[in-house]
């Protein structure tokens, strides 16, 4: 059993060792607080027993009708049993209550791997930004329209 539930501050450490497990990138610890005080609906994280999380989504709304998915990420382990699908539809059902018209992230253009859990969500590409990343990796911009 999953449970999918918004982020508690309580939540944080579990969530910057996923984060450091996951991604090369390093990042303030504030700037998850900052994100969550700016939209609480906007990070949500999967809990397997009480207390034990094992992935979340980070987003933020970017304007009056569109947000940004900004960190999503399953501990390996926990990887391909749906738990990625189950944060990423609530994301899209809290976007949808809150009157959001479009969702869209940056995904490195050779993460296969989440190209096709996004064409599955229904994410089209619409652009590529050169040098997105900090080793100068280029990234795609998926868009779904709610
Ligand atoms: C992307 C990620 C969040 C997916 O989480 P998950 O819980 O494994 O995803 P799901 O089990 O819900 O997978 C849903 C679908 O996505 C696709 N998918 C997921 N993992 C895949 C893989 N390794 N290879 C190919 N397709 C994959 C499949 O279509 C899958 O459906 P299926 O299992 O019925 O074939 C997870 O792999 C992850 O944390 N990756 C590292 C971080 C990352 O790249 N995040 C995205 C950029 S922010």
């Amino acid at each position: 059993m999953v449970l999918i539930r918004k982020f508690e501050p309580e939540d944080l450490d579990q969530i910057l060792q996923i984060t450091f497990d996951t991604f090369p990138e390093r990042y303030d610890p504030n700037v998850f607080i900052s994100l969550h005080q700016a939209c609480p609906n906007c990070f949500l994280v999967a809990e397997v027993v009480p207390g034990r999380i094992v992935g979340f989504l980070m987003g933020s709304k970017t304007d009056v009708d569109s947000a940004r998915i900004l960190l999503l990420a399953v501990k390996k382990n926990y990887r391909r049993r749906g738990i990625g699908s189950k944060i990423l539809k609530m994301f899209l059902r809290e976007m949808l209550l809150q009157n959001i018209k479009k969702v869209e992230l940056e995904v490195r253009v050779d993460n296969e791997l989440a190209l096709n859990f996004y064409r599955k969500h229904g994410f089209y590409i619409v652009d590529i930004i050169p040098n997105f990343y900090y080793d100068n990796q280029n990234a795609y911009v998926l868009r779904k329209m709610l």
